[in-house]
């Protein structure tokens, strides 16, 4: 009898779904208890009552600022808020039709150049780093989408919150306390959400011991896809196309009979609700009643009650974002930029978290091709 062990089959899982990749000390996402916390903090706390810059902080230095902490922090990010004036040479050469993620993962590429420390991966030299990134991306978004529409960019205001900051330095025009208020808990729910897509390929390229501006860059390419960040953007032209929530519920069965994917909707790790839609939901039924205007909180509701109903799938973070920027009057094609200059924060966090304790990340595939061909010469082949 053979003392062999018999041969283990090797665990596979596609899409690495349930698969835990890493160990980390920045936040939790509890399909069952539909929570997430960032740092020991409940998400939803956060975004009612924070300043997205606090959970910046949070995230990029490990704790909530102290009064005089949250001065430094948010003078730092002010400071790197005024973009260098070959950045705007550089946004104003890119062709028009240049998407807005793909001229931010341009701007983002070309900082690195102008950071004497880029190779310095030291704890010390990325939170520097970390607050220059999360304090350039608003604005980069902002002016890139201005020169675009042959506008002239706004600098960054010193005394707005990042929230009316970003929104002024894109319309001109100061928002009202509750349109700031919103947005601002909006990015705070986009800010950090483990190992998402986009945060895991910061954190596979920042384990080669590349730096941060790499590592973001991969982030910013990973987010632009509609089955991650891009799915706000997709989200709103279905409600576009739905006109009025009347339609809503055919539209979404229809959809179910032709098979298609609904953006906004399904989760790979929320399999009973996204933690982050009841508060933004909320947050968006009171903005759009202070606008007088509840058609787009209508036809979400619809289009949400009837997918649960028919096929189990809720909602996530997408969809209430999608037509709450809407409502605010931000061009659609800025929906995934402003989710990136919001995650900054958590990329730059997990960047710095895998540096200080780097393990690289090389896992293996699977073989499913040929094996042993003969390889027969060129001439031989016809
Ligand atoms: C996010 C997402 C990729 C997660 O996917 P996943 O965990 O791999 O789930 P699957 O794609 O395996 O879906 C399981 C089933 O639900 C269906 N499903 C999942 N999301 C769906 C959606 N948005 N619309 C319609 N059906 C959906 C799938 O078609 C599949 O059905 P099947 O078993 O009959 O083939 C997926 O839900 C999706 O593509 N959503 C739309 C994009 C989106 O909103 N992304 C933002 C995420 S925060």
């Amino acid at each position: 009898m053979s003392t062999q062990p018999a041969p283990t089959t090797p665990s596979y899982s596609p899409g690495l779904e349930g698969v835990i990749a890493g160990a980390s000390k920045i936040s939790r996402v509890d399909p069952e208890k539909q929570v997430l916390t960032i740092r020991g903090y409940d998400a939803t706390e956060l975004a009612r009552k924070a300043q997205f810059e606090e959970v910046a902080h949070l995230l990029v230095i490990g704790h909530l600022p102290s009064k005089s902490e949250y001065k430094t922090f948010v003078s730092g990010l002010k400071k790197h808020a005024q973009l260098p004036k070959e950045l705007y040479a550089v946004l104003r050469a890119l062709p028009k039709k240049t998407h807005p993620m793909d001229a931010l993962r341009t701007g983002i590429s070309f900082l690195s150049g102008y950071d004497a420390k880029v190779l310095d991966n030291s704890h010390d030299a990325n939170v520097a780093k970390a607050i220059r990134l999360c304090g350039a991306v608003a604005p980069i978004v902002a002016a890139h989408w201005r020169i675009q529409h042959g506008k002239r960019p706004i600098p960054s205001n010193k005394k707005l919150s990042m929230a009316a900051d970003f929104l002024s330095m894109l319309t001109g025009e100061m928002p009202d306390e509750i349109t700031e208020r919103v947005f601002n808990a909006s990015l705070i729910l986009y800010a950090e959400h483990g190992f998402n897509a986009s945060t895991f390929a910061c954190r596979v390229t920042a384990s080669t011991l590349a730096d941060i501006y790499g590592s973001i860059v991969a982030g910013i390419g990973t987010l632009k896809g509609p089955l991650h960040g891009g799915a706000n953007e997709e989200a709103m032209k279905v409600m576009l196309k739905i006109k009025d929530p009347k339609h809503a519920e055919q539209y979404i069965l229809d959809a179910i009979v032709r098979k298609e994917k609904l953006m906004g909707f399904g989760h790979r790790v929320y399999k009973k609700g996204d933690s982050r839609v009841p508060a933004l939901k909320e947050l968006g039924r009171e903005y759009a009643a202070s606008q007088g205007n509840m058609k787009w909180s209508e036809m979400a509701e619809i289009m949400e009650n009837t997918m649960v109903r028919e096929k189990g799938i809720y909602p996530n973070v997408d969809l209430p974002s999608a037509w709450i920027y809407y409502m605010m009057g931000i061009p659609i094609p800025l929906y995934t930029p402003i989710f990136a200059i919001a995650r900054m924060s958590g990329w730059t966090a997990h960047v710095i978290e895998q540096h200080d304790n780097n393990r690289l990340i090389r896992p293996k595939s699977l073989y499913e091709g040929p094996e042993m061909l003969t390889y027969t010469p060129m001439a031989d082949r016809g």
